[in-house]
């Protein structure tokens, strides 16, 4: 690994590793295809090929009016691509529209009894609640007019949530985009802390919580996290004026904190003075932002991705129809939590829209037993199931036979968020699928809006562990370090991008457009004057290889991304969370592979002179990083060491802690300026009890990047 920093490293932040190197392989090797079962290909909506003609690359960007043409627009669009400021593209310029009255009012006439939603309780004993599109549309209305009239929020403000996975998440929605408002889902797994900084960067003046909901079998605090969040917040010289905050059960709080008098009001105690009330939508542009969804990057600060009203919808529309197959008729089920990309597209928009069931699951899908996600399905007649990986490894280790003990029945199954093994997925395809649903592997990103690479699922055969060719209308390629295009079937792995724009593509970090540019564009820009689209890949920041065939294998990041149960996290985040215990000097985080979150983080600090007994600067750290970030980012071990690894322009090598954390060999360290210290940690971390297999050497090599 090279100690210089390249150009490419400068400009976009990206690995100096050379992905192309033969050494670096995929972690499994190419598999046979599969065709999907006859009785899907027969129904699915999409079957005929010629949908590639039609979405070719001689037919873009007109192609993607297929999918605008599924929504109700106010306006038509006048221009379908307007590429006159690159990379800030405008999809369907000109036309209005408004996401809520297309999730809900357009549906209302030919199903306003069907279920949009159904609501699954995490305790069993709590009843299933199922709400109509006619009820959605009350609860829309009524809360559009609350944080209209009470809030005072207009078109174009920003208004963060830190909401649970229960119906008044997407309502809130919902209700936000039907008065032009932009909102900003902070996963509810988050800190307080980590909630403020995301209220500041948004410039939030409103925020709209929940007093608890239950995880696991307990009862969560959730209006705990408020103060912190409006400290956090204040501290970034942002003002929260008023805290909204629903009840889990009316009439119970499941609180045990005051709330503030004058900013804190429960939902609850005002609703009732919208009752019946009606808000008109308002007609937004299509390029007006409808969202904002954070998330990690190469730097310490969460990037906030900016998606369109537009283009986005009609992206998450088509895709759910051609990809997930979804019909109004299915009862769908994505165990994704809203608070990520995938509940936002896949969870909320993209089905709403299509007017489908969507179903929401409070808690965890293996609580209290592993069975629990087989028991939901078959009583609600799941027929689309769309989930991680990581739940489905825990799921086949801990209880394999279940899914066939119950009766599930699915046409349709995905997964999302990392890749998955093809033993993992036969025992998907076989267990919990029974041999007769279709699967498809999606990849993509937050910054995406929806899928980049899966197969459609009534064209294609499917293959374990690749995520297909790309969905119609994408157009990847695979750079090498130079950004000369790597041959399909080379079985060389480079750096993924997307050569054109689609709807779905996020328009920009929100107050950041230089770093929405240095981040996807400027890498691989062939000329950063030119309006012609065909010079401005974006670069996603995988690596991947390309079989023969045209399928991708998708390797995963090749920055400081840590993919934690799918969740992505940071290493900058992590690192700087550990360096405000005042006693650390330093910190790296790092990678450890998990037989079941697929990877974990594992840090490593040094401390200041007189600093107290590791033991406790330890566990300090430890409950820094759940405080500032959450509890998903809990570290497996906090090792405190004598030094870092360093070369001698001072850069941690992170590569060389990896492979101590995971066990394999540390590779050159003759650059270091202190090898010696190599022996001293790998005898910390010997002591450590540890689960892990390890990480291959090639994995690491790819995936860990040295500190600058
Ligand atoms: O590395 C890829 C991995 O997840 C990253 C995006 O994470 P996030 O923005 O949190 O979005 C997750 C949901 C779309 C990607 O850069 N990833 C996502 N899907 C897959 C995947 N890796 C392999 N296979 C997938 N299907």
């Amino acid at each position: 690994m090279s100690e210089v920093p390249t150009r490419a490293t400068n400009r976009a932040g990206a690995s100096p590793t050379d992905p192309s190197s033969p050494s670096i392989d995929a972690r499994w090797k190419e598999e046979g295809t599969i065709p999907p079962p006859a009785r899907f290909t027969a129904q699915a909506n999409v079957r005929n090929p010629t949908i590639f003609e039609r979405f070719s690359e001689e037919r873009f960007p007109a192609c993607f009016e297929e999918y605008a043409r599924l929504l109700d627009w106010s306006t038509p669009w006048k221009t379908v691509l307007d590429t006159s400021h690159p990379p800030f593209w405008r999809w369907f310029e000109g036309g209005t529209l408004n996401a809520s009255h297309n999730c809900v009012d357009r549906h209302l006439a030919e199903r306003g009894d069907q279920p949009a939603m159904i609501f699954v309780p995490e305790d069993e004993a709590e009843a299933v609640q199922y709400i109509a599109y006619r009820e959605l549309h009350q609860r829309v209305n009524e809360f559009a007019a609350l944080l209209r009239d009470f809030a005072g929020l207009r078109r174009g403000d920003r208004v963060t949530f830190h909401l649970p996975m229960t119906p008044e998440l997407p309502i809130s929605m919902l209700a936000a985009a039907r008065i032009g408002a932009v909102h900003c889902e902070v996963f509810g797994g988050f800190s307080g802390a980590a909630c403020g900084t995301r209220i500041a960067d948004s410039g939030s003046r409103v925020l709209v919580t929940m007093d608890g909901y239950s995880r696991n079998g307990r009862t969560i605090d959730h209006f705990a996290n408020v103060e912190a969040a409006v400290r956090s917040a204040e501290s970034m010289g942002q003002r929260v004026d008023k805290v909204l905050v629903w009840s889990r059960h009316p009439g119970r709080s499941l609180t045990t904190h005051p709330l503030k008098d004058g900013r804190d009001h429960r939902i609850e105690d005002l609703i009732g003075r919208y009752a019946g009330k009606r808000v008109d939508p308002e007609p937004m542009a299509s390029t007006d932002p409808l969202f904002l969804m954070y998330t990690s990057g190469t730097t310490g600060k969460p990037k906030g991705c900016q998606h369109s009203t537009g283009g986005y919808l009609a992206y998450v529309t088509g895709t759910a129809k051609y990809v997930l197959d979804l019909k109004p008729e299915d009862i769908y089920w994505c165990t994704a939590d809203i608070g990520w990309i995938t509940g936002h597209s896949y969870v909320v928009y993209g089905p709403l829209a299509i007017g489908g069931t969507t179903v929401l699951y409070e808690g965890v899908p293996s609580y209290p037993d592993p069975s629990r996600s087989w028991r939901i399905s078959e009583r609600l007649g799941v027929n689309i199931f769309h989930t991680s990986p990581t739940l489905i490894r825990q799921l086949r280790k801990t209880a394999p036979e279940e899914p066939h003990r119950h009766g599930q029945k699915f046409r349709l199954m995905a997964t999302v968020g990392e890749p998955i093994e093809p033993e993992v997925w036969r025992w998907f395809y076989d267990e919990v699928g029974k041999g007769e649903a279709a699967v498809v592997d999606t990849w993509w990103q937050t910054e995406t809006g929806g899928f980049l690479c899966s197969t459609v699922p009534g064209i294609h055969p499917m293959k374990p562990g690749s995520a297909g060719p790309a969905v119609p209308g994408i157009f990847p390629v695979i750079l090498d370090e130079d950004g000369r295009p790597i041959e399909r079937g080379s079985g060389h792995a480079g750096i993924i991008c997307i050569r054109n724009p689609w709807p779905g593509i996020m328009q920009t970090i929100w107050g950041d457009p230089h770093r929405f540019l240095e981040q996807y564009y400027s890498r691989f820009c062939r000329d950063e004057k030119s309006t012609d689209w065909r010079d401005w890949p974006y670069v996603t920041g995988d690596g991947a290889i390309q079989g023969a065939d045209g399928y991708f294998r998708i390797l995963g990041r090749l920055d400081d991304v840590i993919k934690v149960a799918g969740h992505r996290l940071g290493a900058k985040e992590l690192e700087s969370a550990c360096l405000k215990v005042p006693e650390v000097a330093e910190a790296a985080a790092v990678p450890l592979a998990d037989e079941l979150k697929g990877r974990v983080p594992d840090i490593y600090i040094s401390l200041k002179p007189g600093a107290p007994p590791a033991a406790e600067v330890a566990a300090r750290v430890r409950s820094s990083i759940v405080e500032l970030i959450g509890k998903v980012a809990a570290p497996q071990h906090v090792y405190v060491v004598d030094d870092m690894p360093k070369t001698r322009s001072g850069k941690i090598m992170r590569r060389v802690l990896a492979a101590l954390s995971n066990g394999v060999d540390a590779g050159d360290t003759t650059t270091l300026v202190n090898p010696e210290i190599v022996a001293s940690i790998r005898k910390v971390v010997a002591q450590a009890p540890r689960a892990s297999p390890g990480l291959s050497a090639e994995a690491l090599h790819k995936e860990v990047r040295d500190t600058e």
